[in-house]
């Protein structure tokens, strides 16, 4: 059966205190709703419908460019209400699955169970868990057989509900054709005079249908956000569990809690991290790699045998087997090191290819630049590539020796196995082989004499 999948995420969040709405507040970098949407398509969900509201026209744009129909509720009357703006688009023939676009945790595997649950729209399936503090939730009342009959929100259960330990978390799978016909039924003669899409459950029960609970393993999976304390309540518990999987496929990390996996990792055997390590986008790493305190790595690839040392940056680069960066390198977009290249302290490198051997070890700027296998770059080397309008090249030969504080005026091409003497301000391509300097000569004045301070007055 074909899954129609439906976000809420028209509520205000209002207790966020932001003027961002709540659904784009950013868990591990992305927005609550993306992650919503990242799971709702591992189940392969024909659509994805999302409701907007609050905030909606800014939600719609930070999201374009998801592949999903945007359906609005202009006041909010209560989650069946919502639900409802979307139907329309939803077919008959569909099962439904709503999610929240403020529980972001929740995972493909359990969700595909809650959909097996709906049996083809044979049942209503509702995804419950039972919390040590139920406050605040919808319970699950049972009959005597143990069948689910209703849920009861917190502001209209009495004692002896809300002493019900199983919670709604409000998430539910149902035939389509169903979904839309109770919801066409709903009143909103209840404590908060909404819609509650939880009436549904006693509409499925009276109408005879089974209504299948489906308990979450962990009520963590199910945290909603509703403040910025829950907000890092749940950044905790995806870095935990970003961290075990790491873990768990042979990495090393000296602390769990001190390590952010933002984006897909790839790993190789016996991986070292050490502590306040950030992954951001997509990153990959051989074996045994290692990497120092304090290092944010964006979107690289590191090979084999490479180790970053503490207080790097690294965004959109290529590292090479056994290379060696940092301690406080920056490597750039499109900076590539190859095999045994060493990048050293306060060294930036963008858009450059290091090649084998190569060493650039301190303060240094390699910007536009092909540096040749074995080439030495002295400290304090600065390529010119910016004239102010134009990014020009650099490119320097196979074992060439760049003497420290040389200014590379490009465009320009230092010869393979070329000499440059230290603080020379190349402008012109120097030849293969040879010793080019450009500098004035050392003088000594002998008739010089340091100024002495003129008395006052
Ligand atoms: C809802 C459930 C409750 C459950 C709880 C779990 C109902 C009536 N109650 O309660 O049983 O225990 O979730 O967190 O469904 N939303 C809209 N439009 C609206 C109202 C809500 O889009 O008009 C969205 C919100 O943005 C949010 C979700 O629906 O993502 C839930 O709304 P919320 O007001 O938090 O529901 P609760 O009252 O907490
Ligand atoms: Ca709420």
């Amino acid at each position: 059966m074909a899954l129609s999948v439906v976000i809420l995420a028209a509520g205000q969040g209002k207790r966020m205190k932001s003027d961002l709405p709540k659904v784009l507040q950013p868990l591990a970098g992305r927005p609550l709703l993306k992650h919503v949407i990242d799971t709702a398509r591992e189940l392969h969900a024909h659509d994805i419908h999302v409701v907007y509201g609050h905030g909606g026209e800014r939600v719609r744009e930070s999201l374009a460019s998801e592949n999903v129909s945007w359906a609005r509720q202009a006041e909010q009357h209560g989650t069946g209400h919502a639900v409802q703006q979307a139907m329309p688009g939803v077919p008959d023939d569909h099962l439904v699955l709503v999610l929240y676009g403020d529980v972001p945790l929740v995972q493909a595997a359990t969700l595909q169970r809650l959909v097996d649950a709906a049996a083809g729209g044979e049942a209503l399936a509702i995804l419950s868990v039972r919390m040590q503090d139920p406050t605040g939730y919808g319970r699950i009342v049972r009959d005597r057989a143990g069948n689910v009959a209703r849920i009861v929100e917190h502001k209209d259960a009495n004692q002896k509900e809300r002493a019900i330990d199983e919670v709604n978390t409000g998430l539910m799978a149902a035939s389509a054709r169903r979904m839309r016909e109770w919801l066409g039924q709903l009143k909103n003669d209840n404590a908060q005079g909404e819609f509650y899409l939880t009436d549904v459950v006693v509409m499925a029960a009276r109408a005879g249908l089974k209504v299948n609970a489906i308990l979450a393993e962990r009520e963590d999976e199910v945290l909603g956000v509703n403040d910025k304390v829950q907000l890092a309540e749940v950044e905790a518990v995806y870095r935990r569990r970003r961290a075990q999987e790491l873990m768990l496929q042979g990495v090393t990390l000296v602390d769990p809690a001190r390590f952010d996996a933002r984006g897909p990792v790839v790993v190789g055997r016996d991986v070292y991290i050490d502590v306040n390590v950030v992954f951001e986008g997509s990153v990959r790493l051989g074996d045994r790699v290692r990497i120092g305190p304090n290092v944010v790595i964006s979107d690289c690839e590191i090979a084999d045998d490479a180790v970053i040392h503490a207080n790097c940056v690294l965004d959109r680069a290529t590292v090479g087997a056994r290379a060696i960066v940092g301690p406080y390198a920056r490597l750039r977009p499109d900076a590539v090191l190859h095999e045994d290249v060493h990048v050293g302290n306060f060294v930036e490198v963008k858009k450059s290819e290091l090649r084998r051997g190569a060493k650039a070890n301190h303060l240094t700027y390699l910007g536009d630049t092909t540096v040749g296998e074995k080439v030495n770059v002295g400290a304090g080397t600065i390529t010119c590539n910016y004239d102010g309008v134009n990014k020009w090249r650099t490119e320097i030969g196979d074992g060439a020796f760049i003497g420290s504080g040389t200014m590379l005026v490009a465009p320009v091409k230092i010869g393979a196995g070329a000499t440059i003497g230290a603080g020379s301000t190349i402008t012109k391509d120097a030849p293969e082989g040879k010793l080019t300097l450009e500098r004035s000569k050392q003088l000594t004045l002998e008739a010089w004499k340091r100024p002495v301070k003129q008395p006052k007055g």
